[in-house]
């Protein structure tokens, strides 16, 4: 295998290699249970000619499985995988627990989840579960032993999927069985109800408890005036703690009985909306995270240009590949739609192209496979209108269909070089983004300025390194920050520090690293409040300079920040920075009280620099402008793509995808090999070559 970059917490590597980085195959979902028996081999047969290699069984089939409490059925799972099989394809068998059967919450309705107005969630949907119940945990240690020890030594399945999209269902349960574990959580973490007392400043509001007893689960619809912000901190640590022991639960019983040659993944969807979703808390108990995307729903990333609704930004999907792949080194995407959607905003019919733009560039990211959802529309249930592979009738191949069919082909054509060397430009702009998932929660429980949104601010950054072409790894504070490997880092509003974090941060300037810090940095400690200094104090030494202030100015009235002869406006937040002596200043407020203060600085320290912006501009315009300087003094070699064009490279070919709306030139060295398309891009298509 070879991988651009192997994180330094490389968890768990595998005894065997599950996978031939120099291909990526594609596979598509496909429910027995959703279909007349005989026609299981037409539609496999025709999944199989149509170039696909795997399939995908079993996520919500509970109740097919256990159809009656202790009576399993597996005959029509194998008869389905015998099928597959003969079909030369290869099976990811998943366990069932998204969808519990009626005679499990029927017999225990304590295992339902239960709401933020403490409704209980019933019956006739998905994922209403409390996951880490013990009577729940019981259930799911049943079916999924019966499932490993079936399938487990079956060279026909491939490898294992656990649950489905983890926390898409109910984010936060508030149900009594809950109340009683975030107290048993706490208690172990804090011991005495006293120093518990002291982290979330009780003091306030007179909020001190007596007793662990006294507490409950801060809920929005229980506090009149907001919940105390370190215990909302807590309870999202506990939750996604919660989350990350259910799914370890169902590994380690998947680990008992399956062979080396199988892997184990869950299908991650970690969108803003699903803040518990936190990979890294499960780095070692999968092989790797994998995960989903569906472009056009109108809930991510929008680009605002008119092609928009067809062809999403692309920003989601490079993020979320480049994040999964950040866990262990490599991924795969599980879910990618093969058209229109159901339960999007809007449903719109993606441009001709995009779909096989989408695998182009899932191609390009690295990921290692490709699975559409899914293989045939469903005439039944709550997606009906979402499109499959084939439309409704279940032999004709949808306009989606026809373009995997294509990019089948065409990834499977294209020759594997004989040397694969690693272009300089990459390795000199690969980029770590440092993640803690408690300053996303912190961000968002206290955004401060009404238009403050932590993910689109995370994509300002984001979108200008891709813009530059920069590979991104996601990396944790316990990881190496090793200049060698990431000669530059992105911090974004790293809110919640101490003094280690910022002594290694120091370390990897010294030694050459380029650290681009920003606003909000270093506010607050891990329990998220202030320390008793000044403002951010704790930072003025590594940046080189005093933070004097932070402003919000209303969307109506932006003030103004002028960088070389440029000027960029700004509402949202704004540092004022007073530089020390030696450090630089590369912009300026240009109108405020605070005309002429610096908005952004840079310090040489050691080695290497220090760059803080202090204001987020619209549309990251400013941004943009200061990373590709700071790339570009640094020896960076850097591409200067148009907004939502991205370039990858994989194996000796670079990629080039157009989510803009308008034609764009791609910049191809001379005499390079185009393998597909045309350096004069069109929205929704793809460019591929290779070059010396
Ligand atoms: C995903 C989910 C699938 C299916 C799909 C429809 O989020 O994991 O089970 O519901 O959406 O687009």
């Amino acid at each position: 295998m070879l991988y651009l970059v192997q994180p330094a917490a490389y968890a768990q590597k595998p005894d065997v290699d599950f996978f031939d980085d120099r291909q990526m195959i594609i596979g598509a979902y496909y429910y027995p249970e959703h279909w007349n028996p005989e026609h299981w081999e037409r539609d496999l047969k025709k999944m199989s000619e149509l170039g696909f290699t795997f399939t995908h069984f079993g996520e919500f089939a509970w109740s097919m499985m256990e159809p009656e409490e202790g009576r399993f059925d597996f005959d029509w799972l194998d008869r389905a995988i015998e099928i597959a099989a003969r079909y030369k394809l290869k099976i990811i068998m998943c366990t069932p627990t998204p969808t519990p059967p009626a005679w499990l919450t029927y017999k225990h309705p304590e295992i339902l989840t239960v709401d933020e107005q403490g409704i209980k969630q019933r019956h006739g949907s998905r994922l209403h579960v409390s996951y880490n119940h013990p009577v729940y945990l019981h259930y799911t240690e049943k079916i999924v032993t019966q499932l490993a020890k079936r399938y487990g030594q079956d060279d026909r399945i491939w490898g294992w999927q656990v649950d489905n999209e983890p926390h898409y269902g109910v984010l936060y349960d508030y149900s009594e069985q809950h109340q009683k574990a975030f107290r048993t959580w706490l208690a172990s973490k804090y011991n005495t109800i006293d120093d518990l007392n002291a982290a979330w400043g009780n003091a306030f509001w007179s909020q001190t408890y007596n007793n662990f007893y006294q507490i409950r689960i801060p809920n929005a619809s229980e506090a009149p005036q907001g919940a105390n912000p370190h215990a909302l901190l807590d309870f999202q640590r506990f939750n996604a703690d919660e989350l990350a022991s259910a799914l370890r639960f169902q590994t380690e019983i998947l680990k008992k009985h399956i062979k080396a040659s199988q892997w184990i993944t869950t299908n991650y969807a970690y969108y803003k909306f699903l803040p518990s979703v936190d990979l890294f808390r499960n780095q070692n108990d999968f092989h790797f995270a994998s995960h989903t995307m569906y472009l056009t729903s109108q809930f991510l990333n929008d680009s605002g240009d008119s092609l928009a609704h067809r062809l999403s930004s692309g920003m989601e999907l490079s993020f979320s590949a480049e994040f999964a792949r950040s866990i262990n080194g490599y991924t795969g995407i599980m879910e990618l739609q093969p058209g229109q959607i159901n339960w999007g905003k809007i449903n719109p019919q993606p441009l001709p192209g995009a779909v096989r733009m989408w695998v182009w560039h899932s191609y390009a990211l690295g990921d290692q496979f490709a699975c559409t959802y899914r293989f045939r529309q469903p005439l039944f249930g709550s997606e009906f209108y979402h499109k499959g592979i084939l439309e409704p009738d279940g032999t004709t191949l949808s306009a989606g269909g026809a373009e995997y069919a294509q990019v089948i082909r065409e990834i499977g054509d294209l020759p594997i070089p004989n040397k694969i060397r690693l272009p300089k430009s990459l390795k000199s702009r690969n980029t770590a983004f440092l993640w803690n998932q408690d300053n996303l929660w912190d961000l968002e429980n206290y955004r401060h300025h009404e238009d403050w949104d932590t993910w689109q601010y995370f994509y300002t950054y984001y979108e200008s390194l891709k813009s530059m072409g920069a590979r991104v790894t996601f990396i944790q504070e316990k990881d190496s920050f090793d200049p060698e490997v990431y000669p530059f880092m992105v911090a974004p509003a790293f809110q919640l520090s101490d003094d280690s974090l910022i002594d290694k941060w120091e370390e990897y300037v010294k030694k050459g690293g380029n650290l681009i810090l920003t606003c909000r940095t270093a506010q607050k400690d891990r329990n998220g409040k202030l320390p008793e200094t000044l403002l951010q104090q704790s930072i003025y030494g590594l940046i080189g300079g005093e933070i004097e202030f932070f402003d919000h100015l209303p969307a109506a009235w932006p003030g103004k920040v002028d960088h070389n002869d440029k000027s960029y406006r700004w509402h949202i937040w704004g540092d004022v920075i007073k530089p020390a002596e030696q450090t630089r200043v590369l912009a300026k407020y240009a109108d405020q009280f605070y005309k002429g203060k610096a908005a952004v600085t840079q310090r040489k320290l050691g080695k290497g620099s220090v760059t803080y912006i202090g204001a987020w501009s619209h549309k990251g315009e400013l941004e943009k402008a200061i990373l590709s300087e700071v790339y570009q003094n640094n020896k960076a070699e850097i591409l200067q793509l148009p907004p939502y064009v991205f370039v990858e490279w994989r194996n000796g070919y670079w990629i080039a995808v157009n989510y803009s709306s308008v034609i764009v030139e791609i910049p191809v060295t001379k005499g390079a090999n185009i393998i597909y398309g045309n350096p004069v891009l069109a929205p929704g298509q793809v460019l591929v070559w290779s070059s010396e």
